[in-house]
């Protein structure tokens, strides 16, 4: 009996060795283990033994069960660092292969530039004002000083939806609605961003859709100096540091005095070159004080109050920074366009 105790033993040892994978050797395990398993069949052999000789055969087959666990769990030990390593193997991971990119889309021109100027302004204290597109005569023309059968109609050539409504000409709308809802109260401080359109014929330099950035501010004692101080601010913004800013007379109907503004030449530094047709100075914009009777038909006290106004066309300034030469550029959704201002690549 006591060689049957030993030969489960080999048989046990040798079959645990021979495994060659943890699921062979959980079978193995069950064979010897198990309930069922060869060792609980020495067990039942105690039967038939007397009680003398029972305490031994038990402690032998005992014995003979740990040996087998033992090597079973060694084995599994064994087996398990190799599945693991075998996994690691196959699941390898190239870390030199370059990664899948995303096709993310980039900024617009238009936006850089709208965003840039908006950062300088909220900076400076100044809110955003956002209105429609679609516009009412009152805001686009009656409040701005610019009455039915005024000639600056013909300044501006509108899209009529019907006879009170419009695509707006220009932001000077927003800045009507602004000082509208003010009701006579300042200081107002705010730059209005957005679509214009106008009847144009589109070509290298003309659009029927093109953008504006309004800037107003009213208040106490606002001056032309302010009005030029923060042109000048903006300009240097825009086309990098040491811009000057010169104002030459204008005409608006909503302001006055109106001036058009011009920037010395970031290209030459103002000696003269062909952006700015030899001249040193490139027109950015159009500006003013707003108009007394504007402030008046708004609620304002124009003999306490004054403001100053301008508008600025951002395609143009768009331009002028980047050297683009044909502003139907941005909105014909040219990849190879759009792409040069990737700001990621
Ligand atoms: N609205 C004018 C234009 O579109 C620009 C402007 C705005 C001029 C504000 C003066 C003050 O040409």
């Amino acid at each position: 009996m006591q060689n049957q105790v030993e030969n489960v033993r080999l048989e046990a040892l040798k079959a645990i060795e021979a495994a060659s994978d943890l699921e062979s050797l959980q079978q193995v395990r069950i064979q010897y283990l198990g309930k069922k398993g060869s060792v609980q069949g020495l067990m039942s052999l105690m039967r038939d033994l007397s009680k003398e000789e029972k305490p031994a055969f038990g402690a032998q087959v005992n014995a003979c069960k740990e040996a087998i666990s033992a090597a079973v769990e060694q084995k599994q030990a064994e087996l398990a660092k190799k599945a693991m390593n075998a996994r690691l193997e196959n699941e390898k991971i190239d870390i030199t292969l370059s990664g899948d990119r995303f096709q993310i889309g980039t900024q617009h021109p238009l936006m850089l530039i709208q965003r840039e100027i908006e950062d300088l302004f909220l900076g400076m204290g100044y809110t955003i004002a956002e209105g429609p597109e679609v516009e009412l005569d009152h805001y686009n023309f009656e409040l701005a000083n610019i009455p039915k059968d005024h000639p600056a109609r013909d300044m501006q050539d509108t899209f009529y939806i019907d006879p009170n409504t419009l695509l707006r000409t220009h932001t000077t709308a927003m800045q009507m609605r602004e000082l509208e809802k003010a009701k006579g109260r300042v200081p107002i401080k705010l730059i209005c961003p957005g679509k214009v359109y106008r009847r144009d014929d589109d070509d290298a330099t003309h659009s029927h859709q093109f953008m504006q950035m309004e800037g107003l501010v009213v208040g106490e004692k606002i001056t032309l100096a302010d009005l030029k101080g923060t042109l000048t601010y903006m300009a240097d913004t825009i086309f990098g540091g040491g811009r000057q800013v010169r104002f030459r007379p204008s005409y608006f109907p909503f302001t006055e005095p109106s001036v058009e503004v011009d920037v010395s030449c970031p290209f030459c530094n103002g000696k003269g070159c062909s952006v700015c047709k030899h001249s040193g100075w490139i027109e950015i914009l159009g500006a003013g004080m707003v108009h007394p009777h504007v402030l008046e038909i708004n609620g304002f006290d124009a003999e306490k109050y004054s403001g100053f106004a301008f508008g600025v066309g951002l395609e143009r300034v768009t331009m002028l920074k980047y050297g683009i030469d044909d502003i139907r550029n941005f909105y014909t959704n040219d990849l190879r366009f759009l792409k040069m201002f990737d700001r990621y690549d």
